[in-house]
């Protein structure tokens, strides 16, 4: 997939317009998905930016990866005021434009949900990030309870919700693809972003290490 193959013109500006409705509830757990961050990061589909202004002072340098065009826009222009220092990169999660171990943390963050290839993604992540390197997500997931989680693999299948989503799926279960990928799990915790019986409920957010 080249990064010129995502286009979502009509979810990015939704997104763009909308998701700051959302920072009230998902804002703090933002701050603790990037608490206490150091060295070079790697954030995946960094989307307009979002996450700049949440990274602490002792990141020396974040590299944001964004494919959508809007979005990259959004990004490149947070980044020029964004507290830290910030370079957005066109490219996507199964080709990342970086080298081998070339960062010290990896975020993800509301975008495992979005690319094609999850394994591959993860791959990628653990390519670029150098041998023990940290990776912190925050991600939307399956529903352990069964009927809910019925509903978001049809809501999958059916391509209804990726068609809406930009992409999005709500049926992955995104903790065990971090661990069949070679990251060891130190700490995750679930909760719950909206109602619990949403569709993109409930939401994990941890740290893992690249073994
Ligand atoms: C729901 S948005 C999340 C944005 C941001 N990370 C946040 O926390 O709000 C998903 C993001 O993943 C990006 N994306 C979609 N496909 C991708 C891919 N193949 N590789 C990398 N990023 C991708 C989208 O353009 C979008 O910015």
């Amino acid at each position: 997939m080249s990064a010129a193959s995502v286009r979502h013109p009509i979810f990015a500006r939704v997104f763009d317009r909308f998701c700051g409705a959302l920072e009230k509830e998902i804002g703090p757990h933002r701050d603790e998905l990037l608490a206490r961050l150091g060295g070079r990061v790697v954030e995946l589909g960094a989307g307009n930016g979002i996450n700049f202004g949440h990274y602490p002072g002792t990141v020396d340098e974040v590299v944001a990866i964004e494919p959508e065009p809007y979005l990259q826009t959004k990004a490149r222009a947070a980044a020029a005021s964004a507290p830290i220092d910030v370079t957005v990169l066109d490219g996507t999660a199964d080709a990342l434009p970086l080298p081998d171990d070339a960062a010290d943390v990896a975020v993800t963050c509301l975008v495992l949900c979005t690319v094609p290839d999850q394994a591959r993604a993860l791959a990628e992540l653990r390519r670029v990030l150098k041998p023990g390197g940290e990776l912190r997500f925050l991600e939307h997931v399956r529903s352990q309870r069964p009927r809910l989680a019925r509903v978001q693999r049809r809501l999958d299948s059916s391509g209804i919700w990726p068609r809406l989503g930009g992409g999005c799926h709500c049926a992955r279960d995104t903790a065990a693809a971090i661990a069949a990928a070679g990251f060891e799990i130190e700490r995750v915790r679930s909760f719950d972003v909206g109602p619990s019986w949403g569709h993109t409920s409930p939401h994990v957010l941890g740290a893992a290490r690249a073994q």
